[in-house]
């Protein structure tokens, strides 16, 4: 077996887009586009994967931390990207190369497979797909046997050298014999209508030299849709969601206005769950079977467990919802909050770093962050852990079954002990003992009215 790996190709401005950010850390899903062609290319390479960066490229290494990493300077053009790679996976060994363009964020493992079983026997292979209008594609032009002949830039095409264009398009995707590539790379030129260094150009030379080239059809598959405008980014992302949609809802989850529904495809949701539209479930989030969502939620990187109930409006980051637990309408559950069983968050609640015993209660306008709240407390409305001092944060401890009144405020660090009772109003600033009743607040006067 020739060890094998794969380069993507980003070190591109995506000048088109029209953006400070680099083309490939636009996001379709919640995800840096950069991150589906990861993955799609994680089942069959693991590892052996090598990624072109260039311009911005600090910013894609820090989002890519694990990532390994080419430096191209000057992008002048995809072939000198490969170039520019070739010394790093010559040193590692690589025999036969996936290279792929990283602004294809629709491909998918099962098409790389699908590929890269096709190539095996050419020396360079390309991926090709059909277009009705083959827009800024390269032109794949074949000989009348059906071999073909080259690629050809769209703007480098001349009709009456290659004859009418078929609608057939390179896709952005070569599996190649790395031998033979670096022995053809020296030889291409930037003498173009863009002044590039282009690796489409390897075709011609193969064919040339007398390699075996191919052309696998991949038919219309969008998988292979590459990415170069906003409208193509805002394309790509719906058929995205569609896709990701649809699998769920073949598997059992029942989405309510799907179109507006939006799930990463690095999520997972359960049969058995029940999401309504307008929603949105971003990042590595995990929804157990009978949660229930409604709509206007905003879900990113948490984990609601089996029978939670998230009502509308909510927004949650990195949070954990236990079994059973109700949260809503608009509460606000930030990174480090969880919620144990059959505990409720209610209106106007937020959350951080803050865990919520079993069956504990905070059903309106409360604050906990930096805090830890026993099984079956219940919180008053208005109760805020000041947890602040403008320079550091401090803890909170609520033993169980303690009921804190109305507009408290709990200034950390600070302990309230189990079945304490806090008197509404007050500002506690000292540890209330287990079984006491804390108050802290102005006493009340009755005065006769004046005039
Ligand atoms: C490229 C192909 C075209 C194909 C299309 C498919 C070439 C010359 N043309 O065109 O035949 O139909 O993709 O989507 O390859 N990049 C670098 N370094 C560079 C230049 C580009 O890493 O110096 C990266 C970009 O970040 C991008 C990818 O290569 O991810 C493709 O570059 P792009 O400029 O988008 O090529 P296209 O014009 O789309
Ligand atoms: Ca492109």
């Amino acid at each position: 077996m020739p060890k094998e790996a794969a380069l993507i190709l980003a070190a591109g401005k995506g000048t088109r887009m029209h953006s400070s950010k680099p083309k490939v850390l636009q996001t379709l899903l919640g995800e840096p586009m950069l991150r589906h062609v990861r993955e799609a290319l994680r089942p069959l390479f693991g590892e052996n994967v090598w990624i072109v960066i260039g311009h911005a490229g600090e910013m894609v290494e820090a989002a890519f931390p694990d990532e390994r990493f080419v430096r191209q300077q000057e992008q002048l053009g995809t072939g000198h990207a490969l170039l520019t790679a070739l010394p790093q996976l010559e040193a590692a060994g690589v025999e036969r190369l996936l290279v792929i363009n990283g602004d294809t964020p629709l491909i998918t493992a099962d098409v790389v497979r699908h590929f890269v079983e096709g190539s095996a026997a050419a020396d360079l292979a390309f991926a090709t797909i059909a277009l009705d209008d083959p827009g800024a594609y390269g032109r794949v032009v074949r000989h009348d046997d059906g071999s073909v002949r080259a690629i050809v830039e769209a703007k480098d095409y001349r009709m009456e050298q290659y004859g009418a264009a078929t609608g057939e398009v390179n896709a952005g995707m070569y599996c190649l014999d790395l031998a033979q590539a670096a022995r053809l790379l020296p030889r291409i030129t930037n003498a173009n209508k863009s002044g590039e260094y282009y690796i489409t150009d390897l075709v011609g030379l193969a064919v040339a030299d007398g390699l075996s080239v191919l052309g696998v059809q991949c038919g219309d598959d969008t998988s292979l849709l590459g990415i170069n405008s906003p409208l193509e980014l805002a394309q790509c992302e719906e058929l995205l969601r569609e896709r990701v949609n649809a699998r769920l809802m073949a598997s059992g989850v029942m989405l309510h206005a799907p179109a507006s529904v939006r799930i990463s495809p690095l999520a997972t949701v359960e049969p058995g769950v029940e999401i309504t539209g307008p929603c949105e479930i971003y990042g590595a989030s995990v929804v157990r079977g009978g949660a229930r969502i409604a709509s206007h939620c905003v879900i990113r990187d948490c984990e609601v467990a089996a029978g939670a109930e998230i009502r509308s409006f909510c927004h949650l980051d990195q949070a954990s919802v236990g079994p059973d637990a109700l949260v809503g309408p608009y509460a606000r559950l930030r990174p480090g909050a969880v919620m144990e069983e059959a505990s409720h968050v209610g209106n106007f609640v937020e959350l951080k770093k803050a865990r919520l015993g079993k069956g504990a209660k905070a059903n309106h306008l409360t604050y906990l962050g930096d805090a830890s709240i026993g099984a079956g407390c219940n919180i008053g409305a208005g109760t805020i852990t000041c947890n602040y001092d403008g320079k550091h944060k401090f803890q909170t401890h609520i033993g169980e079954r303690a009921f804190i009144g109305s507009n408290t405020a709990l200034v950390a660090p600070v302990r309230v002990g189990a079945d304490a009772l806090i008197g509404a109003g007050s500002v506690i600033t000292k540890d209330v003992p287990d079984n006491e009743l804390g108050i802290a607040r102005g006493k009340q006067k009755n005065l006769p009215r004046r005039g």
